[in-house]
């Protein structure tokens, strides 16, 4: 058997399977990137929320269907960037640091996919006009 080819880990069902991770809520979510805001030396953090408004059968409701956290930390280069929605990887993995508050690579996109099916990052650090983008669409990985 092709041990590539025949992966042990096949990326459409793990990923399903990941989005049941025990975060108990959406705020014990938010909170893993709050984490990281401030692992990265944020001074300021906002969360926005989007609000859309919803025709159920009977009425209309208001759901939260978007969340945003905002920061003006460090920010990312393109190749930590696109380190950042890898399961397990990251700047600070155990083996590399044993402080601060992240150690496995896994918070962002752990929390995030327990909570929404799609997740994106941007992130810039030479002025917003040069930001990079990394997504990770639950559905697109089906
Ligand atoms: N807000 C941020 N600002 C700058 N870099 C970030 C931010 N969020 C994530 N990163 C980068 O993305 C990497 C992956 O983040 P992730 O939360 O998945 O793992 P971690 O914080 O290293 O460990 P843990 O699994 O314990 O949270 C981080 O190591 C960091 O380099
Ligand atoms: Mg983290």
């Amino acid at each position: 058997m092709n041990l590539v080819e025949n992966s042990y880990v096949p990326a459409h069902l793990a990923i399903e399977a990941m989005r049941d991770n025990g975060y108990k809520n959406t705020a014990y979510a938010v909170c893993e990137l709050i984490d990281n805001s401030i692992q990265a030396n944020a001074k300021h953090v906002q969360l926005l929320c989007g609000e859309a408004e919803r025709q159920l059968s009977t009425r209309k409701t208001s759901r939260l269907e978007q969340i945003a956290v905002l920061d003006d930390g460090d920010g990312m280069s393109p190749e930590i960037l696109g380190m950042a929605l890898q399961f397990g990887n990251g700047t600070r993995l155990k083996r590399d640091q044993r402080t601060g508050i992240g150690r496995f690579g896994m918070g962002l996109p752990a929390s995030s996919i327990s909570q929404c099916k799609r997740v994106e990052v941007w992130s810039w650090q030479d002025g917003i006009e040069n930001a990079f983008h990394v997504y990770l669409d639950v559905d697109e990985k089906k």
